[in-house]
């Protein structure tokens, strides 16, 4: 069975979720403070017709209308910017660095090589970003000025020389320790949410927002796009798994590696280079060259497919090859309705191996 990711914000499992639940519930009290006087004044005045007294109804407009409205406002404005400096102060040197950019209708998940990231000792395979990568997000797709954008570009766009360790559709963050993210866009504006752990930030074409996030409590969380961007924009989800540092840094630690070409089944294998699934899909050690759809050198460990649209087993995955927009409408993923049964179960057992 799948675990049910938690997509609730008011079951906060994040410094930054905890601090959104605890504004929510002073608003909540607050409003239904005010909500019962207004309804007791409403009331008291039904029944009391005619009544009526200037000096406590000017006291009335002027307290109720003017002073208690600018001290709760001001209150609550002072409350928020006291919450800044802490959300804008990065993670410290040696945190987790994970940079995620959001496609039409998946996300590329990459962890940046840093003293934190890296796990124990044995071959680790990392990437460069290709030239192609490069220009995907250097890129302006509005074709405008850099100079146009409001606020400034920052300076850590130039991922170039960072080697990474890429992934996608699933977030994986050891439990206790603050994670600086690192936010792109390679179409159009996306936002960035996991509603469990933190506030969603916007995921901008030609820029880089930043994130930090903080796990208190291991589990599977939902994370979600929280901006419209196209037809398939609700099945724009990916599942976060908060675990201890040693399992952690086992999982980082096998993302590594390779796939086995000798222990991948054979059939498979040939079907997924002949039918030309390699020109959009990475698997290190079989086909390396393309970034167009996710990277799939350990798809068979991830828990969904389709960017959560589904459970990842083999019925699932049959149906999506198959015919992906049936699931996913607009998705790049093209049909493969040609296929026979034996060919697609060589397939699936092929990308099941992938682990
Ligand atoms: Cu991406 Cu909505």
């Amino acid at each position: 069975m799948l675990p049910t990711p938690s997509q609730s914000a008011l079951d906060p499992a994040g410094t930054g979720a905890e601090s959104i639940a605890t504004l929510f519930w002073w608003m909540v009290s607050g409003g239904a403070l005010i909500w019962a006087l207004v309804i007791g004044l409403s009331v008291y005045a039904i029944y009391h017709p005619g009544q009526h007294d200037p000096k406590l109804t000017r006291r009335l407009v002027i307290g109720g209308g003017a002073v208690f409205p600018t001290i709760v406002l001001t209150a609550l404005l002072s409350y928020g910017l006291s919450m800044l400096p802490e959300l804008q102060r990065p993670a410290p040197d040696g945190s987790l660095v994970v940079e995620v950019s959001g496609v039409r209708w998946w996300w590329r998940v990459r962890y940046l090589q840093s003293d934190a990231n890296v796990a124990g000792t044995g071959e680790r395979l990392t990437q460069q970003a290709t030239s192609d990568q490069e220009s995907t997000l250097i890129d302006d797709p509005g074709g405008r000025d850099d100079s146009s954008f409001a606020g400034e570009v920052n300076p850590d766009l130039d991922v170039r020389s960072v080697e990474f360790v890429e992934s996608a559709n699933e977030l994986h963050l050891p439990v206790g320790e603050p994670v600086e993210f690192k936010l792109l866009s390679e179409d159009v504006i996306h936002a960035f949410w996991i509603p469990a752990l933190g506030g969603k930030v916007d995921m901008m074409p030609g820029r880089v927002n930043r994130l930090k996030l903080h796990p208190t409590r291991e589990g599977t969380y939902r994370g979600l796009c929280a901006e419209y961007c196209g037809t398939s924009h609700t099945q724009m989800m990916f599942d976060v798994i908060v675990h201890s540092r040693e399992s952690f840094d086992q999982w980082l630690l096998n993302q590594e590696m390779a796939a086995d070409v000798d222990r991948l089944p054979e059939q498979g294998l040939a079907l997924f280079k002949s039918i030309g699934c390699g020109a959009c899909h990475t698997i290190r050690g079989v086909v390396e060259a393309a970034s167009v759809g996710p990277e799939l050198t350990h798809f068979g460990s991830r828990l969904r497919l389709g960017a959560s649209a589904m459970a990842n087993n083999e019925e699932n995955l049959r149906r999506w090859i198959r015919n992906a927009k049936e699931v996913k409408p607009d998705a790049a993923m093209p049909s493969f309705e040609t296929l026979s049964d034996e060919e697609l179960n060589a397939l699936v057992e092929f990308l099941g191996a992938l682990q």
